[in-house]
């Protein structure tokens, strides 16, 4: 008798075929208890970049990237466009005990990751590693990884990502590449749901 075949591990795949389409199936992932980050990883990859869908949310500033916040996620996720300009980059940073997962919708961003400097070290911080992610590539970092600057190194394009945090957070620490000295920075939104905050002061706001 032939032994039947094992049941096919059932792994749900989503494929998010527009921007309000992601948006409401990562509320409902994220209203579940536990949340698999190769999933939203997974789901956030299958969105395929349509500009017509995120442009109102994408703007920019002329000296630095922006954070546009496009969902609030009931609460368990805050999800944003970041816009680089030509040359634009992040501090080396970390992201407050929060999942971190980056997606690129234009353009490519170099992701170059660090370790944590030595409680008391006070010199040139470990470059691990460095990556260019391209086009509908989603990256993902949390504390446990280590620390990452993101920089748009082309001198010609600009580039727009989609981050996702959860739990939200809005202040991280920076750290100083020859130092290793961090310091903790409050972020602020550039724009919330398509329209440019008031006051945005300039202080400075650190990409996460
Ligand atoms: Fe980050």
């Amino acid at each position: 008798m032939e032994a039947p075949m094992a049941a096919p591990v059932q792994t749900e795949m989503w494929k998010a075929r527009s921007l309000a389409e992601l948006i409401r199936i990562l509320h409902r992932l994220f209203s579940e208890d536990k949340v698999s980050v190769e999933e939203v990883q997974a789901l956030m990859e299958s969105y395929e970049s349509n500009p017509e869908e995120w442009l109102q949310y994408a703007k920019f500033d002329q000296y630095r990237y922006t954070r546009n916040l496009v969902d609030s996620g009931n609460g368990k996720f805050n999800l944003m466009i970041l816009c680089w300009g030509e040359g634009h980059g992040s501090s080396i940073h970390d992201h407050t005990d929060s999942h971190c997962f980056m997606k690129i919708l234009q353009g490519n961003l170099k992701e170059t990751l660090f370790d944590w400097p030595e409680k008391k070290g006070n010199g040139e911080m470990t470059k691990k590693s460095e990556r260019v992610l391209r086009e509908n590539q989603c990256a993902y970092i949390n504390d446990s990884i280590g620390l990452h600057r993101v920089e748009n190194i082309s001198h010609t394009e600009s580039a727009v990502s989609l981050h996702l945090y959860s739990p939200p957070f809005d202040s991280c620490n920076t750290f100083d590449q020859r130092t290793g000295h961090k310091h903790k920075v409050k972020m602020t939104f550039y724009s919330k749901f398509g329209e440019r905050t008031l006051c945005a002061t300039a202080v400075p706001q650190e990409n996460n």
